[in-house]
C-alpha cells in the first residue's frame, strides 16, 4: 500500500451538500478511495477521535457537533496523501484558508470547517483504526 489518510466530511459539509464535490477533488487529484461509510458518530466515538483536544474549552462543543448528524468517513490512499490532503483542505480557520482549498472555498467558521484530515501518518493510522475495521478497506489497483 501507499500512504493512507483518514478524511471525514463533518455534519456541516454533509448538510450543505458538499459530499460529491469533496470526493471529486480527491479523485481528480489522483488519490484512491479505499474506504467509505456514512454514520452518525456516537459522542464516545467523537471524543476518542478528538482525544488530543480533551480538556480544551471548545472540546464539549466539538464532540457535540461531530455527533449531531451524519458524517462521511473515508480512507484515501496515495503518495503524500496526508500532507497534500491537508493542503487541499486548508487551514483550521476557513478565513485563513486560500481560495482553491476546500475550507477556503466553502467556509467562514472554525467550528464548522466542513472536513477533517489526519495531520500526520501516525494520526492517520490511529484514526483509521478507530473508524474502520481492516476488512472494510479495499486493496486494489485501479485499471488504467
Ligand atoms: P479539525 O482540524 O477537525 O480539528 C479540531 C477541530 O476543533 C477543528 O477542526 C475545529 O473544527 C474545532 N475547533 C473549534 N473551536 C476551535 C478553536 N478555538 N481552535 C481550534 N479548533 C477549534
Amino acid at each position: 500500500r501507499e500512504e493512507l489518510s483518514f478524511i471525514m466530511i463533518k455534519p456541516d459539509g454533509v448538510q450543505r451538500g458538499l459530499i460529491s464535490d469533496i470526493i471529486a477533488r480527491f479523485e481528480r487529484k489522483g488519490y484512491k478511495l479505499v474506504g467509505i461509510k456514512v454514520l452518525v458518530p456516537t459522542q464516545a466515538l467523537a471524543a476518542k477521535h478528538y482525544a488530543e483536544h480533551d480538556g480544551k474549552p471548545f472540546f464539549p462543543k466539538l464532540v457535540n457537533f461531530l455527533s449531531s448528524g451524519p458524517v462521511v468517513a473515508m480512507v484515501w490512499e496515495g503518495k503524500s496523501v496526508v500532507k497534500y490532503g491537508r493542503t487541499m483542505i486548508g487551514a483550521t480557520n476557513p478565513l485563513a484558508s486560500p481560495p482553491g482549498t476546500i475550507r477556503g472555498d466553502y467556509g467562514i467558521d472554525t467550528g464548522r470547517n466542513i472536513i477533517h484530515g489526519s495531520d500526520s501518518v501516525e494520526s492517520a493510522q490511529r484514526e483509521i483504526a478507530l473508524w474502520f475495521k481492516a476488512e472494510e478497506l479495499a486493496d486494489y489497483t485501479p485499471s488504467t
